[in-house]
């Protein structure tokens, strides 16, 4: 498939750039920054997107001035033309998109604790801010309500004061809900960005763009016609070095309530009034709530042990450094979910998500109940599937039911496939331009809202608590997760499809 009928393939071009704005980054020094933040911010310039105005603020506790840090980013931004498998590459730096971003960039050697770090700020800053929270999530309240105390979230006509707020969001629903009411105590709920980077990744954008601007799904996107859905988020990477956060997070915390619900709102909500932030975010919210709370029956935890990944010999999780050798950490999650409204009632969603799994695949996947007419009830036909695919492949794959060329009304499944590497050029980024930009324009569309995060965290509380207790179920590194999480599915006659990284092993295909 190639793309016409385009007005552009470039989402950057026509576009105008964010208005002037100091980026205040706390979490100079981490890893965010230099893996996501600066990329995307260089892509921004690149693209013409940042405004001559911009200005970039880090702090951090490292004893740097502005050229040293500046100096330090640039040899991460050289870096990443060496490594093919980092998030961003690129053969070469642009020297004028780099080079807009270097000289903007100021550093401040800062205690997040200190109330002079504040007042200083203070002293710095004057008109449009956005403070981007890059930091570990025990510092998100105290910032915040550190920057309200300072008065640097007054927003006066023409000076707009912004939050960005990283994920862990809370641990739990209790702990989400104070975090929600400290920082609602300092800033407005439209002064506050809380980024699921999912939402990033165009792939999943392009998800409501099918789902509304494509005449022919509306009508069939319900209970009357789709038997379930599948959505998953398979990894084959392990903790890589991550225990220490990964051990009292787990699977379910890390990816669940944000990553995989994002993708269900994007599956499952209705249509919104419009496209723009009170809409759309009204809609997913509307979802969550409409979510049961899964019961632990519904769900299946695991945690991998030893065995090969890609080829490759992987120890298990209790033997990563930082996990305790007894841990009941789950590293994989397979749940059911019911969604109880008109659309949805009895359609099951089943979400699974796991790290050290066979292959790496971040997909929806639909199936259509079979065709009311059994016209063809005495030749093997399988179910149509619509498959989303976010990661690695981009694009879509439907499966559709065709006749075998030859005088015999003889079956087979093909796939009719879109991949965006074929109908765009490519260019690489990491997913967070569009985030940094639509935060510095305002639009806070693609950024979940307090009442949705609560929401989430309450559908899968049950879990939460029943799973302090008891043993994950192991499966082996490499393998496709746990037993138990296909005896999920076949309770209702279903069955996953398959991680194999060929992607179109499922049943019937004469490819
Ligand atoms: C992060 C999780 O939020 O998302 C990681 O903390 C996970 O554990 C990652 O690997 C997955 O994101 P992506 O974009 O690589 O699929």
């Amino acid at each position: 498939m190639t793309a016409s009928c385009k007005p552009t393939a470039d989402s950057a071009s026509g576009t105008a750039p964010a208005p002037a704005c100091t980026l205040v980054i706390f979490g100079a020094g981490g890893d965010l920054t230099k893996r996501l933040l600066m990329p995307a911010l260089y892509n921004l310039a690149g693209a013409g997107l940042l405004n001559e105005g911009t200005g970039i603020l880090g702090l951090d506790r490292l004893d740097l001035d502005d050229a040293g840090w500046a100096q330090s980013l640039t040899e991460t931004m050289e870096s990443f033309t060496h490594a093919a498998t980092a998030e961003f590459h690129v053969p070469k730096i642009d020297e004028t998109a780099w080079g807009f971003v270097r000289e903007r960039l100021h550093y401040l050697k800062a205690d997040f604790g200190s109330p002079d770090t504040f007042a200083e700020l203070g002293r710095r800053l004057s008109g449009n801010v956005v403070f981007y929270l890059a930091v570990a999530a025990r510092f998100f309240g105290p910032v915040v309500t550190k920057l309200g105390e300072a008065g640097l979230l007054k927003e006066v006509p023409g000076a707009f004061r912004r939050v960005v707020i990283e994920k862990p969001f809370g641990a739990d629903l209790p702990s989400a809900q104070a975090l929600n009411s400290e920082i609602l105590a300092a800033a407005d709920e439209s002064q506050l960005y809380r980024i699921d980077h999912f939402l990033g990744k165009d792939t999943v954008q392009s998800i409501e763009a099918i789902r509304f601007a494509n005449r022919q799904f509306e009508p069939v996107w319900n209970r009357d016609h789709i038997a379930c859905v599948e959505i998953t988020a398979a990894e084959t990477v392990g903790v890589e070095g991550r225990g220490g956060f990964y051990e009292p997070t787990g699977a379910l915390r890390d990816m669940v309530p944000n990553h995989l619900f994002q993708l269900l709102c994007m599956v499952a909500m209705e249509p919104p009034a419009a496209l723009d932030a009170e809409a759309v975010r009204s809609e997913k919210a509307r979802l969550i709530q409409a979510v049961r709370p899964v019961a632990p029956g519904d769900a299946v935890r695991g945690q991998y042990t030893a065995g090969s990944v890609l080829g490759e010999a992987v120890r298990g999780y209790r033997e990563e450094p930082n996990v305790a050798a007894d841990s009941c950490t789950e590293t994989y999650v397979a749940l059911e979910l019911a969604i109880e409204n008109g659309r949805w009632s009895g359609v099951p969603f089943y979400l699974r998500t796991g790290k050290h799994l066979s292959a790496r695949r971040t997909e929806i996947a639909v199936t259509f109940k079979p065709s009311p007419l059994s016209l063809f009830k005495d030749r093997a036909t399988c179910p149509s599937i619509m498959r989303l695919m976010i990661d690695p492949e981009h694009g879509t794959d439907t499966t559709l039911a065709v006749k075998v060329p030859g005088p015999e009304m003889r079956l087979a499944q093909v796939h009719a496939q879109f991949r965006y590497r074929d109908a765009f050029p490519q260019k690489p980024n990491v997913g967070y331009e569009t985030l940094l930009y639509d935060c510095l324009r305002g639009d806070a569309t693609l950024f979940q809202r307090a009442d949705a995060i609560e929401s989430a965290w309450a559908a899968v509380q049950p879990l939460l608590d029943a799973w302090q207790a008891g043993e994950p179920e192991f499966y082996v590194s490499g393998s496709e997760g746990p037993a138990a999480a296909d005896a999920l599915l076949a309770r209702k006659n279903h069955a996953w499809l398959p991680l194999d990284p060929s992607g179109t092993k499922e049943g019937g295909s004469d490819e």
